[in-house]
Formats: C-alpha cells, sequence, structure tokens
C-alpha cells in the first residue's frame, strides 16, 4: 500500500497520513477517512472544485488527461502541480511510495458545504 500524506492550507485541519492501494483514487481515499474535499460533479471530470496539488508522487497516478487540464485552468491558483483529485488514481501501491497532497482551502470554492 502507498502512504498517503495530506497537507490543507487550512491550518485548522491537522496533516494526516493514510494507505491507498491501486485503483484509489485520491478524493475517495480522503472523504473515506474523513477528510473533506469538494466534488461538484460527482467524480466524472466536469468541474475544478476537487482541485488539488500533488507535491509528490505524480509520477505513481493515472496521467493528467486533456479534459483535466482545461477543468485545472479553472481551478482558483493552477500551479504546475494541479491535479483534480478525483482523477488521480493510484497505479502503484508499493509501499515505498509516498505521495503528498496540498488540500486547498476549501473555504474559498464555490459550493463549498461549509
Ligand atoms: S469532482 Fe468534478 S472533476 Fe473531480
Amino acid at each position: 500500500m502507498a502512504v498517503v500524506k495530506f497537507r490543507f492550507e487550512d491550518s485548522s485541519i491537522s496533516p494526516r497520513e493514510v494507505k491507498g492501494m491501486v485503483g484509489d483514487n485520491i478524493l475517495d481515499l480522503a472523504e473515506d477517512n474523513g477528510m473533506h474535499i469538494n466534488s461538484n460533479c460527482g467524480m466524472v471530470c466536469a468541474c475544478s472544485t476537487c482541485h488539488v496539488y500533488i507535491e509528490q508522487g505524480e509520477e505513481v497516478l493515472s496521467e493528467i488527461s486533456d479534459k483535466e487540464e482545461d477543468f485545472i485552468d479553472r481551478a482558483i491558483n493552477p500551479r504546475i502541480e494541479s491535479r483534480l483529485s478525483c482523477q488521480c488514481i493510484i497505479e502503484n501501491d508499493d509501499p515505498s511510495e509516498l505521495i503528498e497532497v496540498l488540500v486547498p482551502d476549501q473555504s474559498q470554492i464555490i459550493g463549498h458545504e461549509h
């Protein structure tokens, strides 16, 4: 199982480390472990609300598609390490693999639930 470390721009939320398997996506993994990331389109790559930054481990995740890139352009503060978390599927879960995810401040995202 790969190690997936979540950090949050919202400093009131503590970083978390969870384990992920091949086939897991980063959004599901967060939600299954009690963390919140917006997902307005229901994980079909049709919004940008599940935007995260993959700070490490991009190479063990599924490749970015053109459609995903288009939606990332509409996210708040897109950067080179931006991904849509629902489209990041773990493809290698060797325990030596570390994936680091920075979750943007969810209160800045239109449609947020909190
Ligand atoms: S939830 Fe809409 S693209 Fe991920």
